[in-house]
């Protein structure tokens, strides 16, 4: 509930030293942030963004700042063959991934289809994770030890109807914003209990976190209407990104949240999620349709 993101996170006071992240979308807002909170922490960063300019500051910034190495993959979140590009990558890699955070999200007022022809916040917000998630779960389980977190929200609570699957691309629906967003998220939950069972016993645990209501660059791609009502009704009550990194490193390092998985957090606050997004039957239908979706086997 708002009223948990409104809280101050529990602190992980733990140092990380030598160990990496998986961060995506590190270059602005949370990603940013957590890169950092976890750099200050004496981890090693790995970051999946879209710019390479961006990308680049980035490594100069933390390595500068920090004793640790920040390196970067390139993907664009609307591209499948991106993903499945940098998932192939990873997997194929020896480097161990101590914690993994699907962060890359974005907001959109209107309706667009990638050149994937897939309904965008959807692709960039869900599929990617699912994408990731699906290259690396065998590396994963191999390594017998890895935190994956979700960079979720609230918002999956506007989805009243699950995952409409037979209309995914809102050819048949009205386009509301919320509910698009909130679907994109309630598939990642769904994906959480799928994959929940595939690590029992593994080591590897998947949580979610709802990172607060935090200033960042989220929905600044839309039109100056939206952006001016963001500025004057959203940003004066939203608090610091810094919030939401603290939240992420306490989740992906404390020895608390060891075994715990499959769960939903409001910053540090343990929640129940809405009802359509803890649905097995649901998840597995989410599963199965996302893998043929992206034309993964
Ligand atoms: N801000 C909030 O209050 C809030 C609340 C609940 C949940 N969240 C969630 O928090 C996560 C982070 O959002 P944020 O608020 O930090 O927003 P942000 O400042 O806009 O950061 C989003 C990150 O995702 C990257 N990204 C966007 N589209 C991409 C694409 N097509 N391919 C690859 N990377 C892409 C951005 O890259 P560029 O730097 O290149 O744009 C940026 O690094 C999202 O999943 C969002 O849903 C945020």
């Amino acid at each position: 509930m708002a009223k948990n993101g409104n809280k101050n996170p529990k602190e992980c006071l733990e140092d990380f030293n030598g160990k990496l992240v998986l961060i995506t979308g590190a270059t602005s807002g949370i990603g940013y942030e957590t890169a950092k909170e976890y750099a200050s922490h004496g981890t090693n960063i790995l970051s999946i963004n879209r710019n390479e300019e961006k990308s680049k500051k980035l490594k100069q910034e933390i390595e500068k700042e920090f004793n640790v190495k920040c390196d970067y993959l390139i993907a664009d979140f609307e591209k499948i063959s991106d993903v499945i590009k940098v998932g192939k990558k990873l997997a194929d890699s020896k480097i161990k991934i101590d914690v993994l955070i699907h962060n890359v999200g974005i907001h959109l007022t209107g309706r667009k289809l990638t050149k994937d022809n897939i309904e965008k916040v959807f692709q960039v917000n869900y599929l990617g994770s699912f994408i990731i998630n699906y290259l690396l779960k065998e590396k994963l389980k191999k390594q017998k030890n890895c935190r994956i977190l979700f960079v979720n929200s609230e918002g999956h609570r506007f989805a009243f109807y699950g995952v409409p699957w037979n209309d995914i691309n809102c050819n048949k629906r009205f386009y509301w914003d919320l509910q698009s967003y909130g679907i994109a998220k309630t598939a990642q939950l769904h994906s959480m209990i799928i994959l929940n069972d595939y690590y029992k016993n593994s080591g590897v645990t998947i949580n979610a976190c709802h990172p607060g209501l935090v200033k960042t660059n989220i929905g600044m791609c839309n039109g100056p209407v939206y952006r001016f009502f963001k500025k004057l009704l959203n940003d004066p009550f939203a608090r610091h990104p810094k919030i939401s990194a603290k939240a992420l490193y306490y989740l992906g390092v404390c020895k608390e949240m060891k075994n715990v998985s499959a769960k939903y957090f409001s910053l540090t606050t343990l929640e129940e999620p809405a009802p359509h997004a803890w649905d097995k039957e649901a998840a597995k239908e989410t599963w199965i349709n996302s893998i043929k979706l992206v034309g993964l086997k």
